[in-house]
């Protein structure tokens, strides 16, 4: 099996094809961040320090990080020997358990107070940091109206390290660390008579219900639908707040959908991407938001832009989980 050779911090570590530079490095225990494996987190950004890496490890990077030379390890697979150093200007900031509240059996409200002044758009995501580095992606949920909490719905999976934790030994007064706001998913204001398709299934409401929080809070005057999406009942959430948000404002829309079993009366039977994509059949024009289970987001891009939506007003986050093999 031929070979590229990846040099870090001095050290030659061997690159099998097929096998990306972030498996390369965890393989030989250098200790790099990462969480999806997947392009969607960001966590795993390094740089190239010997030229353009392939551009497809570039793939969602913002501009200026391109030009730059970062690449997501996780999406590089190289071509030609590489020497490769840590992405050093991600920033974390300090930050302090306000409020922990369960939104139903599954999903955690947590709320926390920022040390510093977090500037982000409303749907952006950020990595939530412990004590011992063990570090994850988590959507803020809530407006850029409180520049110093935030707030986030993290769903426990069983066996899974840092929303176990998150769910059960995380104690209001702990303090944790966040990054700087990432992605590109959510609101701006430079166009408030599109209307919006918001998609979301399980804890992907977080980020939907900041982007609707942001809107509304800027006079968003075109429609906005929200369909939420569970399998079933006991999966959805603040399904009484979003409804009187609905009543509160005439342009706003929520339809919650459960997959399975027999939906009681006010809400959708369905899939939620199944459901709204039925009853908007025509999206030109429309601005989307999807965000939450990758099938869901990616046949929903599929879908969307058949029914006439433009690949760059469809806006999404996939809430990709890192596979078992992670450390
Ligand atoms: C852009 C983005 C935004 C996100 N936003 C949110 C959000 O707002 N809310 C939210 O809840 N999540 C969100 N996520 C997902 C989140 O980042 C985590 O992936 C998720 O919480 C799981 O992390 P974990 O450490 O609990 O699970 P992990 O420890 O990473 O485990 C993942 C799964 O693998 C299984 N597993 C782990 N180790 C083993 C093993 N040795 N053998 C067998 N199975 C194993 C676990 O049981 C679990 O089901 C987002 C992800 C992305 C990429
Ligand atoms: S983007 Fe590489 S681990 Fe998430």
């Amino acid at each position: 099996m031929s070979t590229t050779t990846i040099t870090f911090e001095d050290r030659p570590v061997a690159c099998q094809t097929g096998e990306s530079v972030l498996d390369a490095l965890l393989r030989e225990h250098i200790d790099i961040p990462h969480g999806c494996k997947q392009g969607a987190c960001q966590s795993c950004m390094m740089k190239s320090l010997d030229g353009a890496p392939p551009p497809e490890a570039q793939n969602g990077l913002k501009d200026v990080l391109r030009h730059q030379n970062h690449f997501l390890a996780c999406l590089c697979y190289p071509q030609r020997d590489m020497r490769v150093g840590r992405h050093t200007s991600q920033q974390f900031n300090r930050a302090t358990v306000i409020g922990k509240q369960p939104l139903n059996s599954e999903t955690l409200l947590l709320t926390l107070h920022c040390h510093g002044v977090m500037d982000f758009h409303a749907g952006q995501f950020v990595h939530l940091k412990r004590a011992d580095g063990l570090s994850r992606s988590y959507s803020i949920a809530n407006s850029r109206r409180h520049a110093h909490r935030l707030s986030f719905h993290i769903r426990r999976l069983p066996g899974g390290r840092f929303s176990e934790w998150a769910h059960g030994e995380l104690n209001v007064g702990d303090d944790i660390e966040v990054s700087d706001p990432q992605g590109l998913c959510y609101y701006l204001p430079d166009d408030k008579e599109r209307n919006m398709l918001l998609i979301g299934t399980g804890s992907g409401l977080a980020p939907l219900a900041g982007i609707i929080e942001e809107a509304l809070h800027q006079g968003h005057s075109s429609e906005i639908h929200l369909y939420h999406g569970s399998r079933e009942v006991d999966g959805l959430y603040w399904v009484d707040e979003m409804r009187e948000l609905a009543q509160r404002h005439a342009h706003f829309h929520y339809t919650p959908c459960i997959s399975r079993g027999n939906a009681p009366q006010g809400i959708a039977q369905g899939r939620a991407n199944d459901v709204a994509l039925a009853a908007i059949p025509q999206l030109k024009d429309w601005r989307l938001y999807l965000c939450g289970h990758p099938d869901m987001v990616n046949q929903s891009k599929r879908q969307a832009f058949m029914q006439g939506a433009r690949l760059q007003d469809i806006h999404s986050d996939a809430f990709h989980v890192a596979s078992s093999t992670q450390e």
